[in-house]
């Protein structure tokens, strides 16, 4: 298939041009990948079983993992659940637009194609003025997964949605790189407490100061077993994994680095080619193949931003382990954290202090 490329950041006709075309594709049961704020997304005809289908097939995805619905407006919301339960209206004034995902009771306008088969849909009204332009133009809500091959590290920039879906998808559209860098906050308001299933930019903080007191689904920071179900399907996959085995390291910072430099001394004596992924403080204290720096350590904000074309650029350098420095757990850095334990699949160095 030819994937046509539409530019966003161009001329203002270039732009409308681009959403328009993008809007009749959707409309006409075919597949856009799109920028939004926290990653770009793969967007179909979230009210088509076709289109639900074709996302799962581009995506190489399990059609088990139920796609999250996009509106731009909080009226577009109504007619796809069966209802709006008074936290979802809290959340909705809060953080909405955002990058705050909600799951509610589906309705029969969404088709089970869309849900994975469950009976709760997941929403999402973006802040991204692109995004909602777009579901504007399709004129219908727009289901979408991150726009990455599954099992790969979701997309931030328009060249890591090619380098997946090229020539497997109507339409790319252009934006320029994402703000957030993560995938949007996942919250299930179905139950009698609220409960965080996935972590993003909107922090169980900020959440619990709307809500009160959340419930974590016990997939957040553990590895998986066997007699885990995780209730966001997708959470149970090895995602945002490089190609390379994937160790994090933790410990005092002095530690770390000398942990690090050891383990990549001995992989290198080895034959291996090493990768480290590491915060501006320590960056210049190492040696390896790779060394790609994720942010300061101080500002978990902007490893969140950085992490995934990090990632993507361990696998495009071809190393064959990376070693990375473990980031504190608050705020976005749950969240930071949850995607580098599944990249890592949970396995941990702990860097011990010279007596
Ligand atoms: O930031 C985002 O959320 C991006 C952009 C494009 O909006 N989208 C995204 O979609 O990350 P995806 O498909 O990569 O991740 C959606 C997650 C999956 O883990 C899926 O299992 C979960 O949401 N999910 C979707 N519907 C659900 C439901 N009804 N109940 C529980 N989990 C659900
Ligand atoms: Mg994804």
């Amino acid at each position: 298939m030819e994937t046509i490329y539409g530019l966003l950041t161009g001329s203002r006709a270039e732009r409308e041009e681009a959403l328009a075309r993008a809007g009749e594709i959707l409309r006409a049961g075919g597949l856009v990948a799109f920028p939004t704020e926290t990653v770009y997304g793969l967007g179909g005809n979230a009210l088509s079983a076709a289109a639900a289908e074709k996302i799962y097939a581009a995506k190489g995805r399990p059609s088990d993992n139920p796609l999250i619905v996009h509106i731009a407006r909080f009226e577009e919301l109504k007619p796809l659940v069966r209802e709006i339960p008074e936290s979802a209206g809290k959340l909705a004034a809060a953080f909405w637009p955002g990058p705050l995902t909600m799951i509610l009771p589906k309705s029969e306008a969404v088709p089970r194609e869309t849900s994975g088969g469950l009976d709760t849909v997941a929403i999402r009204l973006p802040l991204d003025s692109n995004a909602r332009a777009l579901i504007r133009a399709a004129g219908v809500p727009v289901a979408a997964p991150s726009a990455n091959t599954s099992g790969r590290p979701s997309p931030t920039e328009v060249r890591h949605v090619a380098e997946d879906l090229g020539g497997k998808i109507d339409m790319i559209l252009d934006g320029g790189a994402v703000a957030v860098g993560l995938e949007s906050t996942i919250v299930d308001l179905t139950g009698s407490v609220p409960a965080l299933l996935r972590p993003g930019a909107i922090t169980p903080e900020m959440l619990e100061g709307v809500l009160g007191k959340i419930e974590f689904d016990p997939v957040l920071t553990k590895p998986l077993t066997p007699d885990m179900h995780p209730k966001a399907p997708g959470m149970k996959y090895r995602h945002y994994a490089p190609r390379a085995e994937m160790y994090l390291v933790d410990g005092t910072q002095a530690a770390v680095i000398r942990k690090i430099n050891a383990c990549a001394a001995l992989a290198k004596a080895d034959g291996k080619k090493v990768g480290i992924l590491a915060s501006a403080e320590n960056a210049d204290a190492y040696c390896a193949d790779a060394v790609l720096c994720l942010g300061e350590r101080v500002k978990p904000a902007e490893i969140a931003h950085n992490l995934f074309a990090a990632l993507r650029e361990m696998d495009a350098r071809a190393v064959d382990v990376i070693y990375a420095e473990a980031f504190p757990e608050s705020g976005v850095g749950l969240a930071v954290m949850n995607r580098m334990n599944k990249a890592a699949g949970h396995h941990y160095l702990h860097a011990e202090e010279e007596k």
